[in-house]
C-alpha cells in the first residue's frame, strides 16, 4: 500500500521516499517529513516541538493553547490572516467580503488511480493510489480538497487542490496554488530554467537566503521562465545528496514560490499564477488548479532527474508514439524557409532519404498568402503555385519516396493580412478601446471563444484526414498581450487543452511535435498531447549542450525536438564539426533542418554513415537511462544513456586547452563483472579546417584558399583516431585513458584530433 492513514497521520510511499503529515490539534496539517524513505514508527523525532514559542508570535487560539503559533508549523496547505506570514497558497476574498480563511481537516478517502479533472490535462494514473483530503474552512462552508497522487515505482507524487464554494455567497478568488509544500531548511540551492528565444533552459542556480525567489511566467509557460524547479540540499551532486524536484502540467502562466522563513522553514508553492487572477466561484461550483509533479531522490541531481524522465515517459506521454523510437527527420524550414515549391520539396525529401530520413516535413509557408511572415496564418487553403497537387499529392509523393510525410501549423495565430481576419476581426484578442500590440505581425485568436475552437478543429482535422500525414508540428509564434485579466489566460489554456484533445486524441497514431518560437512552450501540459517538443531553434551544438542539458534536468531526451543544421550556424556564427553537431542531436529526438545540396559529396557521405549508426543507438538515446557526468572540467561535457545492453557516451570538448595529451573518460553504471566491447563512433576530419597546417602530414605545402584544397575537401576526409577496447565494466568505470590528444608536437593517425567543440561518441556493448 502506497498510502496509510491511521490516527490523523498520513503516509505516502514511493519506492525511496516517504511522505508523512499529520492532523494537529486543531485540525490543521502539520507536515511532518518528506524525503528519504522511513520505515514505519512514531513519528515523533520528525515534530517541531512548541514548549514556547517567539516574541513577535501571533498565537491562533490563546486560550486553547498560548504557544500553537501557524508561522512555526510546517503545514500542508495555509490560509490568510491567522498568524502565518508566509507565502499563503491561497487567497480568497470570502463571503464576508474579507481575506481571513482557516481551512481545517474536515475528511478523506483514497482512491485507486488518478480521479478524472474536469478542465486540464493529468497524469495517466494507472496503478497510482490518490489521497484526498478535504479540509473546510472553519467559518464558512467554503471547501477545499488537496489531492495526493503517489506513483510509487517512479517515486513521484502528484499534488493539486479543488476549491468547492457552497456557501450561498460567491466568493473571488485572488491566487489558487496547486500545492504548498513545507520543508526544514536545508541550504537550499534553487535551480530554475530560464532565458530568451534561441538561449533556452539555460540552467539559473540560485542559494535560496531569507526570502523568497519567484519563477514565472506571463501569459503562456516561456522561454523566460520554464514551470520546472529543483531544491538541492547542501552538498547535492550530480549523484549524491538530497534533491527536490518540481514541475507543472500545465501551460499557462505559472508560479512557483521558494521561500525561507525566519523560523528555518522553506515553504514552496507552484501553480497559476496569480498575476491579474480574478476567478468569481459560486455557490455549488468548483475551481480545479494544475496537477503539480513533486520528486525527491537521495541520488542527487541525476537522481532526480531520472524520477521525472520515468515519470514524463510512462504517465505524461501518451498516443501510439508513448515508447516508440522517433523517426529521423528532415524539416525544409531552414533549407527553404518560405521560398518552395513542390519540386524543391521533393527534391529535399529525395536527398534526405538518401541520407537516411524516415520522415519529411513541410514547415510554415504551404498556406493562404504565407510567403512572408506578415500573411496568411489563420487561413487552411493550400497555395496552388506553390503546391499544384495540393498536401495530398506532396503527401502521396513523400509517402512513395518510402518517407512519412508532416505538416506544420500555427492554430493558435492570425495575421491582419488574412481571409480568417478579414471576415472575423472579433476572433482575435485584442481590446476594443486600444490599438493592439503584436508579435511576429500576428495577433492571437481567442480560444475561450467555441466558434473559434470548432474552427481550429474543424480545418485541422481536415487536413489530416484528407492527407497522409503522420507527424505535425504544432506552432506558437507569440506571447499574450491584450488580455483581461488572469481569468481569460487560464480559460485560454483550457480552451488550447480542449482543442488539442479534439484533434489528436481521435488520433492517436500522429506524432505531435509541440512548438512556440523554438522551446517556448516545453511543459509537461505540452507533454500530454505532443510527445516531443522542439527545444529551441538555436541548433548550434554547443549552445544545444546548455539548452538540451538544461532541459534533462527535469524531461527526457525523447521529448527534445534536435537537429543537425548547417555550420557556420546561423544564429551564433560558429563554425562546430559535423560530428559533434550529429553527436549532440542524437540525444534527442533527431532530425536534419538543412539542405543536404549545401554539404559536399563526402561531408553527404559521413552523414549518411551517421545516421546508419543513430538507428543502432537510437533507443538508448532517447530512451535508456540518461545522466549528466561530471567532469570537473567546466570545458568538456559528458552524458551518458543507457539501455539494458547498451550505454552511449557523449563527450564534447568546447574549449580544447594547449598542452593536455593525456585524457580519461569516466563511464558509470555498468555491471563490473561483465565484459563490454567499447567503440568510438567514426569522427570525421574535413581537410579544409586544417587549411596550411596540412603541410605537416603531406610532402607538399597547399595554400589555405587553393582550389585544390577545395576539390580535395569535397571528396576526402580524415578520420580521427577511433578508441576501441574489450574490458570488463570495472575496468571500464575505472576510467578509459584515451589516445593522445594533437598538441603541436608532431601527427600520428593514432592520435586525436580534438579541438574546440570536438566531441567522442562511444558506444558499449554488453558481450
Ligand atoms: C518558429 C519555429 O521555432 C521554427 O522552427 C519554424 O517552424 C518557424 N516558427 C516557422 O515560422
Amino acid at each position: 500500500m502506497s498510502i496509510t492513514v491511521s490516527e490523523g497521520l498520513f503516509r505516502l510511499d514511493t519506492a525511496e521516499s516517504t511522505y508523512l503529515f499529520q492532523k494537529t490539534a486543531f485540525g490543521h496539517l502539520e507536515s511532518l517529513h518528506y524525503g528519504r524513505k522511513i520505515p514505519v514508527g512514531d513519528p515523533e523525532s520528525l515534530r517541531f516541538k512548541r514548549e514556547l514559542t517567539h516574541g513577535s508570535a501571533v498565537i491562533y487560539d490563546e486560550q486553547a493553547d498560548p504557544v500553537y503559533c501557524l508561522d512555526d508549523i510546517p503545514l500542508e496547505w495555509s490560509g490568510v490572516g491567522k498568524g502565518d506570514f508566509r507565502t499563503p497558497p491561497i487567497e480568497i476574498r470570502m463571503p464576508d467580503g474579507s481575506f481571513t480563511c482557516d481551512f481545517l481537516l474536515d475528511s478523506y478517502r483514497v482512491e485507486s488511480g488518478a480521479p478524472k479533472m474536469e478542465t486540464l490535462p493529468q497524469s495517466t494514473g494507472g496503478e497510482a493510489q490518490t489521497l484526498i483530503v478535504t479540509m473546510k474552512d472553519a467559518v464558512f462552508p467554503v471547501y477545499l480538497d488537496l489531492y495526493y497522487t503517489v506513483y510509487e515505482a517512479e517515486n513521484v507524487i502528484t499534488r493539486r487542490a479543488v476549491l468547492r464554494n457552497e456557501a450561498k455567497e460567491p466568493v473571488l478568488l485572488r491566487e489558487m496554488m496547486s500545492y504548498s509544500l513545507d520543508l526544514c531548511d536545508r541550504s537550499y540551492t534553487v535551480t530554475t530554467l530560464s532565458t530568451a528565444w534561441i538561449r533556452e533552459a539555460q540552467v539559473i542556480e540560485r542559494p535560496l537566503k531569507a526570502g523568497t525567489i519567484v519563477n514565472e511566467s506571463i501569459g503562456h509557460s516561456q522561454h523566460s521562465g520554464n514551470p520546472a524547479l529543483a531544491l538541492a540540499a547542501c552538498g547535492a551532486t550530480e549523484n549524491d545528496g538530497d534533491v527536490y524536484g518540481f514541475n507543472l502540467i500545465y501551460s499557462g502562466n505559472h508560479r512557483t514560490t521558494v521561500e525561507l522563513s525566519a523560523a528555518g522553514l522553506v515553504r514552496v508553492t507552484g501553480g497559476v499564477n496569480p498575476h491579474c487572477f480574478l476567478w468569481e466561484l459560486k455557490q455549488g461550483e468548483r475551481f480545479e488548479t494544475p496537477e503539480a509533479v513533486l520528486t525527491y531522490s537521495c541520488r542527487g541531481k541525476n537522481g532526480m532527474s531520472q524520477n521525472f524522465h520515468a515519470f514524463v515517459q510512462n504517465r505524461v506521454v501518451r498516443g501510439d508514439w508513448q515508447k516508440q523510437e522517433r523517426p529521423i527527420l528532415i524539416n525544409d524550414w531552414e533549407a527553404c524557409f518560405f521560398q518552395f515549391r513542390q519540386n524543391s520539396l521533393l527534391r529535399l525529401a529525395r536527398q534526405g532519404k538518401k541520407l537516411g530520413c524516415e520522415l519529411f516535413v513541410l514547415d510554415d509557408g504551404w498556406f493562404g498568402a504565407r510567403n512572408t511572415d506578415t500573411a496568411g496564418l489563420g487561413d487552411y487553403t493550400v497555395n496552388p503555385k506553390k503546391l499544384p497537387n495540393g498536401l495530398e499529392g506532396l503527401g502521396e509523393r513523400v509517402n512513395r519516396l518510402g518517407m512519412r510525410f508532416g505538416l506544420w501549423f500555427e492554430p493558435e495565430n492570425v495575421n491582419d493580412d488574412s481571409d480568417l481576419y478579414r471576415a472575423h476581426p472579433d476572433w482575435a484578442i485584442q481590446r476594443p478601446n486600444r490599438a493592439p500590440s503584436l508579435g511576429r505581425h500576428q495577433k492571437i485568436l481567442d480560444l475561450t471563444r467555441k466558434e473559434v475552437r470548432d474552427y481550429i478543429v474543424e480545418n485541422v482535422s481536415k487536413i489530416l484526414d484528407t492527407c497522409p500525414i503522420a507527424y505535425v508540428k504544432w506552432d506558437m509564434n507569440r506571447k499574450v498581450s491584450d488580455f483581461t485579466d488572469g481569468a481569460f489566460l487560464h480559460r485560454y489554456v483550457i480552451g488550447y487543452y480542449e482543442v488539442l484533445s479534439r484533434i489528436f486524441r481521435p488520433r492517436p497514431q500522429i506524432l505531435l511535435e509541440g512548438c512556440a518560437s523554438g522551446g517556448g512552450r516545453f511543459d509537461l501540459g505540452q507533454l500530454c498531447f505532443a510527445q516531443q517538443i522542439w527545444a529551441s531553434d538555436d541548433t548550434d551544438p554547443i549552445e544545444r549542450l546548455k539548452i538540451q542539458g538544461g532541459l534533462s534536468l527535469f524531461y527526457p531526451v525523447s521529448t527534445m525536438g534536435a537537429h543537425v543544421s548547417l555550420a557556420p550556424h546561423q544564429q551564433t556564427l560558429r563554425n562546430t564539426p559535423l560530428s559533434t553537431r550529429f553527436a549532440v542531436a542524437a540525444f534527442g529526438a533527431f532530425g536534419l533542418e538543412l539542405d543536404p545540396k549545401d554539404l559536399t559529396p563526402i561531408e553527404r557521405k559521413s552523414l549518411k554513415g551517421m545516421l546508419n549508426t543513430y538507428r543502432k543507438i537510437r533507443k538508448t538515446c532517447q530512451f535508456g537511462r540518461f545522466s549528466r557526468i561530471e567532469t570537473g572540467d567546466p570545458h568538456i561535457v559528458q552524458w551518458q544513456a543507457q539501455s539494458e545492453k547498451q550505454t552511449v557516451v557523449l563527450r564534447v570538448k568546447t574549449l580544447a586547452p594547449a598542452a593536455q595529451w593525456n585524457d580519461v573518460v569516466e563511464v558509470r553504471g555498468l555491471d563490473p563483472e561483465k565484459t563490454y566491447a567499447l567503440r568510438q563512433v567514426e569522427s570525421p576530419l574535413f581537410v579544409s579546417g586544417f587549411g596550411t597546417l596540412l603541410k605537416h602530414i603531406l610532402p607538399v605545402t597547399i595554400r589555405s584558399y587553393s582550389h585544390l584544397l577545395l576539390a580535395v575537401n569535397k571528396h576526402f576526409r580524415m578520420d580521427d583516431y577511433r578508441e576501441s577496447y574489450r574490458a570488463s565494466g570495472a575496468q571500464l568505470m575505472a576510467g578509459i585513458r584515451l589516445h593522445r590528444s594533437f598538441i603541436g608536437t608532431g601527427y600520428s593517425d593514432k592520435m586525436h584530433m580534438q579541438g574546440d567543440y570536438s566531441s567522442m561518441l562511444l558506444i558499449i556493448t554488453e558481450e
